[in-house]
């Protein structure tokens, strides 16, 4: 069958996967291949158990793998025949040399470039769809013009989905941003890109910018969204202070609309791949702008984060009379958030990690991130267990935090926890999800985020 287009996807991961699935469902008259270096993970996502859990990703998957989405593992062959090649391999926090602990490490994306250069024999187009670095495309043009036959013309599409709800923001997103060169060939190529999304987009949230401001645009959007928990949270320190109650105030405030109501949830810190990630990368930007200013500004944004994670523990250890050796403590969750297995930058790591150095024995229970909880604690001394029932983790235990806002959680049965606790029992809603005043009836004494502890002392 001749396809209307035919695109490749550097990268099989979170944002890979499910982006190009969408876009292979939408446009059935386009052939899409993924691939990637991982070829454990290719051969999962060519099995029924898909590498990642993606509310509604089964579906999409089963609508279009092996019709006009296929994946694999030769990424020559791929980028030979493709014309249309997106780019989303992983581009994490440097953790060596200069930059370190900072900087985005390019390393994975310049070993792509250098493949495409290698391999193409034909005119294409190279898209960045992972969050980079401004500029990063002119180090991808500048790789690419060392092929004086081919012509190559480089975009920036980030992606904005959000784990969890990826399906639903992949197929119904707030905007597409398409950066491009103003170029006779930039701009047919963003034309080219525009008519993919055009299948199910409407035309007025697809939004062209320069390539620079499209790459900024994301970091800068990512930065927002960690700025407003920050915000949020550094209040909830303050209301647990002031005997004032965060749900009634971040209320309160989004309901000027100027502000909105979405992105306030105070909890033990924000997780995920991008936030920490992305705004280290736009302060390590500044700072090499010579803005030191503005990159202390942003730089509070992570500071508040870390210190929302260490309040936990502190609130924790102080509430438990200041020690926890020999405790067994229960986590509610590990995922970074609900609805998905992904644990990346999870504050459950920090959490279990802390609570294991006070020598805590700890049980850990997640619906879906059991496994990625076992690969991130792996090495880590201290006694661990993973038991996949909350009530049966809970069993036995001095204390229950919740760390991820699973829905399952509000609707545990917490006399039956309780009655099965080691007493005085205690019980950490980082997620502010559990009917407190329900809680402390039944016996527990019980911290939330940003509201008065309800104890028994
Ligand atoms: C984020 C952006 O939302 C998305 O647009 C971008 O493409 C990638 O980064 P993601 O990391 O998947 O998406 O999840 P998100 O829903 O933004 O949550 C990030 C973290 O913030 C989670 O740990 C979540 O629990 C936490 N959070 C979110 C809060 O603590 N409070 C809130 O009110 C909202
Ligand atoms: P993201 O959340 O940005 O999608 P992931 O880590 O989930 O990040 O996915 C990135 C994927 O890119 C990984 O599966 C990794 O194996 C893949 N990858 C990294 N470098 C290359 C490369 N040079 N060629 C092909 N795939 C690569």
């Amino acid at each position: 069958m001749k396809y209307e287009k035919n695109i490749l996807c550097i990268g099989a991961g979170y944002v890979g996967g499910p982006s190009m699935a969408m876009i292979a469902y939408k446009c059935p008259t386009c052939k899409v291949t993924v691939v990637d270096i991982n070829h454990q993970r290719i051969a999962a996502w060519n099995s029924d158990d898909l590498p990642l859990y993606e509310p509604g990703l089964d579906a999409v998957i089963a609508a279009t793998r092996g019709k006009n989405l296929f994946f694999g593992a030769d990424i020559e062959a791929g980028i030979r025949e493709n014309d249309i090649i997106f780019v989303s391999v992983n581009t994490p926090t440097k953790v060596f040399g200069v930059g370190a602990g900072m900087a985005a490490d390019l390393q994975y994306w310049e070993k792509t470039a250098r493949q495409i250069l290698q391999y193409s024999q034909s005119p294409k187009i190279v898209i960045e769809k992972g969050t980079l670095p401004v500029k990063t495309a002119l180090a991808m043009e500048r790789i690419l013009s060392n092929n004086k036959t081919v012509h190559f013309d480089v975009l920036s599409n980030p992606e904005f989905l959000s784990e969890g709800t990826a399906l639903r923001d992949l197929e119904n997103p707030d905007r597409v941003l398409i950066g491009y060169r103003d170029t006779e060939s930039g701009i047919m190529a963003r034309d080219t890109i525009v008519e993919i999304y055009a299948h199910w987009v409407p035309q007025e949230r697809i939004i062209t910018s320069s390539i620079w401001s499209s790459e900024l645009s994301k970091l800068v959007a990512n930065a927002f969204l960690a700025q407003r928990i920050s915000s949020i949270n550094a209040i909830s320190a303050l209301c647990e202070r002031a005997d004032a109650d965060i749900t009634e105030v971040a209320t309160v405030v989004g309901m000027d609309s100027r502000l909105g109501n979405k992105f306030l949830n105070a909890s033990v810190g924000f997780g995920g791949s991008c936030f920490k990630k992305d705004i280290l990368s736009l302060v390590y930007l500044c700072r090499h702008y010579g803005l030191n200013e503005v990159a202390d500004y942003w730089e509070g944004v992570v500071k508040i984060n870390q210190y929302q994670n260490d309040r936990f523990i502190a609130n924790m250890l102080s509430a438990m009379f200041n020690t926890l050796t020999g405790k067994r403590i229960c986590l509610l969750g590990f995922a970074f958030k609900a609805n998905t297995g992904d644990t990346r930058e999870s504050p459950a790591i920090v959490i279990a990690g802390r609570l294991l150095e006070e020598q805590a024995e700890v049980v850990i229970s997640d619906p879906k991130a059991l496994k990625n909880a076992g690969a991130d604690l792996e090495g880590i001394a201290g006694k661990i267990s993973y038991v996949l029932d909350p009530h049966e983790a809970a069993q036995g235990c001095h204390a229950v935090a919740v760390l991820t806002e699973w829905d399952i959680y509000r609707d545990l049965d917490f006399q039956k926890i309780y009655d099965n606790m080691a007493k005085p029992a205690f019980i950490f809603d980082g997620r502010n999800i559990l009917d407190h005043k329900r809680l402390f009836e039944i016996g527990f004494n019980v911290y939330p985020i940003g509201k008065p502890a309800l104890t028994h002392f």
